[in-house]
């Protein structure tokens, strides 16, 4: 039986800083929970997770993250919940019976919207059909499967611990468990790609028919494998051809690009990412979670746990489980939400900022104006969208509404070409990418 999702009341404790008291409508919520472990850790990879071998000791894990919750619980106002997202790490790893109990604590504790999306990702050398299925029956009503690839060469350069076989078998078992909202991840630039093998990927993957793929391009990260012995990957010239060619495959194939890497058929856009990039708010929880809670007018704090999942496991609950916090200042709010809204292909309008900053649109009015002159955003003032050329060059773009100068690497990530920015915790402007991956 699938688990009774309809909204209920409240049962957080009431706010003191209500979202409430916010003027404009309420600003959105979701929650996002770290699970900070892999079978293997795969050499490109520098999420916040480590390696396990036989059974994880999930309970006092999923044990430790409802007090975790409740530490921030009162931020989260009388708002019901719009998504949650299971990431990690590979969240597949853990039995049904753990993402049960995480789900009734959090159901406990938060009223959820009725049509509440809950993503969890899923690794295909992990898939299960009995978890899949106890997945489902739990609540988890969107699965994201890693495939990377369908080449085995690939997978194996990848030191995936998958072959194509196990990444297509991944996607039947999800249809065989009741998903009809599933998300492929598919990377382009692997190691030698040619333009035709990266194509036949995306035939592969839209061959299994998602409701929605993101195309990340890969990155070689700091302090990872890759980075200490890179693999030879193609050039900016093959990366462009790629590129486009795949996003046409997909554009093709009723998956139309809405954010940098993802592509959604209609009414199957990520709400969970969606939200970040559209400024709204989410709790974060487990080992290096980044959470952002709007606390009234102009006063939006980003928080985030301690990263280690011993040391945040032994203070779980406590206030010594946050690692670091910072409240926006004003030129932060202006930055960071361009940094999202250009993300997504059709913008968003002026009036967002204002219900999400608190702050007046007047404030955007010079870097917009730069960025018309220069033709990097659409002519509308209402609206704030990257014109086509804009969103080729969204670093410069963003860069405009930079109060001083970008912290070094700060916006390496962002430009439209390199579609893995997409992996970095949406919200936050340049930290590492140990957080939050949508
Ligand atoms: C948390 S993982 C997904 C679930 C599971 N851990 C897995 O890998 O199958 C999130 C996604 O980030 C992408 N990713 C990770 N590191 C990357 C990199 N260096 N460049 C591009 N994409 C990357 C991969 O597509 C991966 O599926
Ligand atoms: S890509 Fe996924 S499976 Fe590989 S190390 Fe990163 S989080 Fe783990």
């Amino acid at each position: 039986m699938v688990a009774d999702l309809r909204a209920r009341p409240a049962r957080g404790r009431a706010a003191d800083l209500s979202a409430e008291s916010m003027p404009g409508p309420i600003i959105p919520l979701g929650l996002y929970v770290h699970v900070p472990w892999c079978a293997r850790k795969c050499p490109y990879c520098d999420f916040n997770s480590q390696p396990v071998r036989g059974p994880i000791d999930w309970e006092p894990y999923v044990a430790a993250l409802l007090p975790d919750l409740d530490l921030d619980l009162h931020l989260a106002g009388a708002r019901p919940l719009d998504s949650i997202f299971i990431g990690g790490g590979t969240p597949s790893l853990l039995p049904g019976a753990a993402i049960r109990r995480l789900l009734t604590g959090v159901r406990e504790r938060l009223d959820w919207s009725a049509d509440i999306e809950i993503t969890l990702e899923a690794n295909p050398g992990t898939a299960d059909a009995a978890h899949f299925a106890a997945y489902r029956e739990a609540g988890v009503n969107r699965l994201s499967i890693g495939i990377q690839s369908f080449d085995a060469r690939q997978l194996s350069a990848l030191g995936r611990i998958h072959g194509p076989e196990e990444a297509v078998g991944a996607v039947l078992l999800a249809r065989r468990a009741g998903f009809d909202n599933l998300n492929l991840d598919l990377m382009f630039g692997l190691p030698r790609q040619d333009p035709a093998s990266a194509l036949t990927d995306v035939e592969a993957a839209l061959g299994l028919v998602p409701e929605h793929l993101s195309y990340y391009q890969l990155t070689v990260e700091p302090n990872t494998p890759f980075e200490r012995s890179p693999p030879a990957l193609p050039d900016d010239e093959v990366l462009d051809e790629i590129q486009t060619g795949g996003q046409r495959l997909l554009a093709a194939a009723g998956l139309a690009q809405y954010e940098v890497s993802a592509h959604a058929r209609p009414g199957r856009q990520c709400r969970h990412n969606l939200n970040y990039w559209e400024f709204g708010d989410y709790l974060g929880i487990g080992a290096g979670a980044h959470a952002k809670l709007t606390l009234g007018p102009a006063r939006v704090e980003r928080r985030w746990r301690l990263r280690d999942p011993a040391r945040f496991l032994a203070r779980a609950g406590t206030p010594a489980a946050l690692a670091g916090r910072r409240m926006l200042g004003t030129s932060d709010l202006m930055f960071e939400f361009a940094l999202n809204a250009l993300r997504l292909r059709n913008g968003v309008s002026a009036a967002l900022y204002e219900a999400r900053t608190g702050l007046p649109r007047a404030g955007l009015a010079a870097p917009l104006a730069q960025a018309r002159s220069r033709g990097l955003v659409d002519p509308d003032t209402t609206w704030l969208r990257a014109s086509p050329f804009g969103y080729r060059f969204l670093n410069d773009l963003v860069a405009l509404f930079l109060d001083g100068d970008a912290p070094a690497g700060g916006l390496r990530a962002l430009a439209a070409g390199d579609s893995a920015a997409g992996r970095f915790e949406p919200g936050l402007a340049f930290t590492d990418s140990s957080v939050n991956p949508g």
